[in-house]
Parts: C-alpha cells; sequence; structure tokens
C-alpha cells in the first residue's frame, strides 16, 4: 500500500489531501499515515509471531504522544533513552511492563522515576552503572531487572555516526569482557539479571550483520546459563533500515529468519527496539517555496523548513526524496535551502527535482523517523506542526509553536527589567 499517493494530480496521505491541510495550517508541517504506522507495525510483529516477543518502538525515532498512543494501542512497548521519553510513553498510555530502557549516561534521578513507574529493563552500558542501579533500587526498595548493552564488534555497514556496536563505540560493554560483568551484577542484591542486549547501528540495509549479532548473544545466553545467570530476555535493538533513494533492506521476514535461525534452539523473549522501520516512511515534512534564486552557480528553492525543521541532511548529508505536492513534469537542477542563515542549511543539494514554483508545496519524504524528534528552535524558528492522518481526516497531534512558547521558559533577569519585560 501506498500511504503517500497523486491522487487526481495531488499528492495524498492515505485519503486526505496534502494541499488541504496545508491551506488549514500552513506550513511547515510533518504529516504522518496512521495506516503505515499500523501496517509496519503489524508486520513487524507477525514476523515474530511464532516466538515469545515484544516490539518495543525507539521513542528517539518519532516522539510524540499521538504516535506513541497509536502504537501503544497495537500492543507496542517504548525502548526509551531518557526521563523526558519514559514521560511520554507514559503520557501515551504504554505500558510499563513493556518498557526498556537504554542510554550511557542515565541518571539516578531519572533510574527512580524508572524504578517507580516499573518499568520490564534497564539495559545497562557499564559496570559503574551497575553499581549505580542497585544503589538506587536499593533506596527506592523496588528491585531492578537488568539487561547488559553487548558491544558484540559486529560491523553494521552503515553511516559512521550511526554504527554502535564496533568496539570504538561508546556503547555497551565489549563481548569480551561481559561474562565478567555479569557475573558481578548477579552479585548485587537489588538487581535481577535476566537479560542480554545489544543495539548495532541503524539504517542496516544487509541482513548479515543481525544474524552475526544474534548468534554472539545466543552463544553468550548459553554461557551465561551454564554459568547460571538465568538469562530470559534477548534484546536485539533496533537498525532494520528503510528505502530512501534505492536502498533495498530486508523485509520482516527475511530479518525474522536471520534472527530466529540463531535462537531457534533457545527458550528466550526476545524483544527488539525498531525505530526508523516503523516511522521513516509513515511521514513527510511538507513545505512551501517562499522564493526562487539564481545564482551563477545555482539555482535554489527557498522553502518555509529549514535544517532546524529536518537536520538529517546537514547533519548527515542523508538523502530525503523531494516530490510537489502537485503533479509536474517540469524538472530543475537545484538545491532546496531553507532560510537558516548557515551554509549548511539544505534539504537537499544539486538535486534534479521537479520545478515547484514560488507558493507552490513539496513534500520531503521519509522524514517521520528522527524528523521531528531532531528538530529545534534554531534561529528562533518556532517548530513545526505535527498531523496524524487517518483515511480522509487528520488530528493535529502537536501544534505550532508560537513565538511565547520560544521564550516561555526564559526570563529577563529582574537586575535589567524596566517594566517594559
Ligand atoms: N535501540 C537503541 C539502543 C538505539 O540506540 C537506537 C537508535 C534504536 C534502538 C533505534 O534504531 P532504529 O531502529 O531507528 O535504527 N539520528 C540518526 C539515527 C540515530 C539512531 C540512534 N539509535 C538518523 O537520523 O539517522
Amino acid at each position: 500500500m501506498n500511504y503517500f499517493s497523486y491522487q487526481n494530480g495531488t499528492m495524498h496521505c492515505e485519503e486526505t489531501a496534502l494541499e488541504q491541510i496545508a491551506s488549514e495550517i500552513g506550513t511547515p508541517f510533518y504529516v504522518y499515515s496512521a495506516k503505515s504506522f499500523t501496517d509496519s507495525y503489524n508486520n513487524f510483529a507477525n514476523a515474530f509471531q511464532s516466538r515469545k516477543n515484544i516490539i518495543c518502538f525507539a521513542v528517539k525515532s518519532c516522539s510524540n504522544i499521538g504516535v506513541l498512543g497509536l502504537l501503544g494501542s497495537l500492543g507496542a512497548g517504548a525502548d526509551i533513552v531518557s526521563g523526558g521519553e519514559l514521560y511520554r510513553a507514559l503520557r501515551a498510555g504504554i505500558d510499563p511492563e513493556k518498557i526498556v530502557y537504554a542510554g550511557v549516561g542515565k541518571t539516578r534521578q531519572e533510574i527512580k522515576e524508572a524504578l517507580e513507574a516499573g518499568i520490564l529493563m534497564f539495559n545497562a552500558e557499564s559496570a559503574q552503572e551497575l553499581d549505580v542501579l542497585n544503589e538506587v533500587a536499593g533506596s527506592t526498595g523496588k528491585r531492578a531487572r537488568v539487561a547488559i548493552r553487548v558491544n558484540p564488534n559486529v560491523d553494521p555497514k552503515t553511516h559512521p555516526y550511526i554504527s554502535t556496536g564496533l568496539k570504538k563505540n561508546k556503547f555497551g560493554i565489549s563481548a569480551d569482557t561481559v561474562k565478567e560483568q555479569f557475573r558481578y551484577a548477579a552479585t548485587l542484591e537489588w538487581l535481577d539479571v535476566e537479560g542480554v542486549h545489544c543495539h548495532i547501528g541503524s539504517q542496516l540495509t544487509e541482513v548479515s550483520p543481525f544474524g552475526e549479532a544474534a548468534k554472539i548473544m545466543a552463544s553468550l545466553i548459553k554461557d551465561l546459563r551454564a554459568d547460571g545467570i538465568d538469562i530470559k530476555y534477548l534484546d536485539m535493538g533496533g537498525g532494520l533500515g528503510i528505502t530512501y533513494n534505492g536502498e533495498t533492506p530486508p523485509n520482516h521476514s527475511e530479518y525474522a529468519a536471520a534472527v530466529l535461525e540463531a535462537v531457534r534452539d533457545l527458550d528466550v523473549t526476545l524483544i527488539f527496539e525498531p525505530g526508523r522501520n516503523i516511522s521513516g516512511n509513515a511521514g513527510a515534512l511538507v513545505t512551501r517555496v517562499l522564493y526562487t534564486k539564481d545564482t551563477e552557480a545555482k539555482h535554489f528553492k527557498v522553502v518555509d523548513a529549514a535544517m532546524n525543521d529536518l537536520a538529517r541532511p546537514s547533519l548527515y548529508d542523508a538523502y530525503h526524496s523531494i516530490l510537489p505536492v502537485r503533479e509536474t513534469d517540469a524538472k530543475i537542477k537545484c538545491d532546496v535551502v531553507g532560510p537558516i542563515c548557515e551554509t549548511g542549511d539544505f534539504l537537499a543539494r544539486d538535486r534534479e527535482a521537479a520545478d515547484v514554483p514560488v507558493d507552490g508545496l513539496y513534500a520531503v519524504m521519509s522524514a517521520g523517523a528522527y524528523g521531528m524528534s531532531m528538530s529545534s528552535n534554531y534561529n528562533s524558528r518556532p517548530r513545526a506542526a505535527e498531523v496524524l492522518v487517518s483515511g480522509g481526516n487528520y488530528f493535529i497531534i502537536r501544534r505550532r509553536e508560537t513565538y511565547a512558547d520560544l521564550t516561555g521558559p526564559e526570563s529577563v533577569p529582574a537586575f535589567l527589567r524596566t517594566g517594559k519585560n
């Protein structure tokens, strides 16, 4: 099913025209398809239905509570990395017993909040963290279920900024020394050591690194059980890629086959933390052309969305397909740039794109993951609105920020106050 398609020459998300949304709420805005989220989640879940499993959506990829609420209603749990993400997941009604908590820098306060919420598991990333978890669990009087994040040293063959399972990365504990840490954790009074965790990177487009990592994890689980450590959960993290520009990532059943093959003789509950695979192609960023500009070197389309709205092109040189909302055959080689005062503020460079005139709309595709969730207020730009489409209806799940939102948490110090501010 195509969640974004042209109907009568104009792009729709499901049955809702993007032009209609733009004329009613203005631009830029993120638009998500509820059906896309639902289908991706269900396909992922179905691929593992032969085994006990929990699918914990990676909140960092798309954090809006409207989206989390939708996924929660389908049975998803949450993979969180901060107290803020815990708050969002709980607000969205996600079952705390399906929440796993990763991250190399959990604070004592965050750990306490997660213990009080009764989350399923902490994915511990260092020996020191094990001690802190034990200490906070003891002082809170609530036992902490723990997995240790293993760094399996598998090359995910993806962008270096989003590779996480190599020895040189800051994440997890090296597979060579991790058994020691498991044995140590098992001696700590307030910890229940029940899981192994890994996450080797993001936007993987090959299946073999997943299979390789799963084999390393499976053999670790066998060794730990032989040592008397009763591992119940294998958390394989996220990382399954999507198509941005012709990539052919494994489909859900290929991915499942690689993981299931490695664990076929193990009785263990599988946990997955997909983010991008569920949210990436569910969303687009819709933006209006403000100006067109020719220089000696280039043709520019200046649009009203910028790097503060979608950081991926400037941050990772990431490719997002940019399509005209109103179908046209006219093409032009151009840079699509935003209003921010930085040369790095572009959504596409040297792109053969549709030649959309001033006041026309572009849809920046595959922007559902790490789009809005990485946005900022740089250049004091109010953040974009977010809408969730279901069939022929749309729902504003985050209103556009106002200028007052920008300065809301700020204040002019008393010694400067003049009565005017
Ligand atoms: N689990 C853990 C522990 C993670 O660190 C991540 C992502 C995920 C799950 C979800 O990975 P996914 O299924 O979405 O690949 N901002 C970058 C991506 C950073 C990913 C960080 N960790 C981007 O825009 O490409």
